[in-house]
């Protein structure tokens, strides 16, 4: 029996009506709106493959969203890219971010999903198993530019550009 009064975090696929909470969030996180509007409108691009939402008691605290990525020129492969992943700024450093983190790998993985891209800092994303690709993308980032291969060797012989769906350079994100 859990007697603690510690609320339980819970994390569950969001629903339109989480809408306006998740750019709330999200904005919080970032400490302004342009991930916020990345969000909203990779959602009404019906491109959100995958999107969670973690909540203390009835609370929504951190989000996280998941979207194809294409590597150009083509490549047969089913990858997404993990972006943004957000936890309400008075929360940080409670484990939210990795309990969404391991919950969206796990989602990925049920998917069969090939790899997973992101944009981020080595030091955090490492624990979760992320590493620095060969693989290019449309920022010219180096170090940060990282990918998690559920199907381990799958972009072993491949070369090319991740590319993430036209909302992220249309809100400019
Ligand atoms: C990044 C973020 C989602 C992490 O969520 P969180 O709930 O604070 O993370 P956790 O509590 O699970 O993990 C905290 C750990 O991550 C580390 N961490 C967080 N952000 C980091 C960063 N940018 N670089 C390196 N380490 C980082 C903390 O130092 C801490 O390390 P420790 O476990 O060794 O003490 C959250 O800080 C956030 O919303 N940041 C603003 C938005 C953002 O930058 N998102 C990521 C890019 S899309």
């Amino acid at each position: 029996m859990n007697s603690s009064a510690e609320p339980v975090l819970n994390i569950r696929h969001s629903n339109i009506s989480d809408a306006e909470q998740i750019y709330t969030v999200v904005r919080d996180a970032f400490s302004r709106e342009e991930e916020a509007a990345l969000v909203a409108a990779v959602r009404q691009a019906g491109e959100a493959v995958i999107e969670l939402c973690a909540f203390l008691a009835d609370e929504l605290v951190g989000h996280v969203l998941l979207s194809p990525i294409r590597i150009e020129p083509h490549v047969d492969l089913n990858c997404l890219g993990i972006a943004p992943v957000s936890v309400l700024t008075r929360l940080h450093g409670n484990g939210v971010g990795s309990a969404l983190m391991g919950r969206a790998i796990e989602e990925a993985r049920g998917r069969s999903v090939d790899a997973i891209f992101l944009l981020g800092a080595p030091a955090y994303y490492q624990r979760f198993g992320f590493q620095r690709t060969h693989i290019g993308n449309e920022y010219g980032a180096t170090d940060a530019f990282l990918v998690l291969e559920l199907e381990k060797g799958c972009l072993a012989a491949t070369e090319g550009t991740a590319r993430y769906v036209s909302a992220f350079s249309d809100t400019g994100v």
